[in-house]
């Protein structure tokens, strides 16, 4: 059964959608971690509650050593590490020994809106400035640079001219829910393959 470390840095519903897609049957693999970005975040009162270890690894304690410490958390412990609504950038070491096998969920249709200090609301009140007519979000594979590897689920939703940013999150938070198990799934059947930077769904 696959592995997976959670990593968060916030509410935790995305990790929340992982934890129900378990308990419903619809996701065959075990949350071994959960590693919270700082203490008093309520993605970690998720994961005690259902009896996951929880870690907190914040930027303040570490300091350039974050990474290694994540690392150091779940070499051999876990097949997989997913980025669920988690805000620092995993760089060095980690993103060898995890090649692609991190995955991360980003709030709009890669590569539009994303890349550093692209995150949360900020998000979707760029999407709201701009003027589109659809946003959506995206589940892609980590590597060196900010929300440009692979991409391999999106979803799509319609952005109309009444929404505020706070509207609009919600109603991409919904696909989010839906979009994460679905990739974790995907990849538990070994079905993501990497085919010169772009994934092929088996
Ligand atoms: C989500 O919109 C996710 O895409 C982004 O941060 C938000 C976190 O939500 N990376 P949650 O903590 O999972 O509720």
């Amino acid at each position: 059964m696959l592995k997976i470390a959670v990593l968060a840095s916030g509410g935790g519903t995305n990790l929340q959608s992982i934890i129900d897609s378990i308990d419903a049957g619809n996701l065959n693999c075990k949350i071994e971690m959960v590693i919270g970005s700082k203490d008093e975040i309520f993605a970690l009162e998720r994961a005690k509650k259902k009896g996951i270890k929880t870690y907190v690894v914040s930027k303040k304690e570490y300091k350039d050593t974050t990474c290694d410490k994540i690392l150091e958390l779940t070499k051999g412990k876990v097949d997989l590490i997913v980025l669920a609504g988690y805000l620092s950038i995993l760089q060095g070491n980690i993103l060898k020994e995890f090649k692609n096998k991190i995955i991360n969920i980003h709030p709009s249709l890669i590569p539009s809106f994303c890349g550093p200090r692209m995150y949360g609301l900020k998000v979707h009140e760029a999407v709201i400035n701009s003027g589109v007519r659809y946003s959506g979000c995206t589940v892609h594979f980590v590597n060196e640079e900010v929300d440009g590897g692979a991409i391999i689920l999106q979803e799509v939703v319609p952005v109309y001219f009444e929404d505020t940013k706070e509207i609009l999150q919600k109603r991409v938070l919904e696909k989010e829910h839906k979009l994460l198990p679905k990739a974790i799934d995907l990849i538990s059947k070994n079905k993501v393959e990497i085919i010169n930077g772009k994934t092929r769904i088996k």
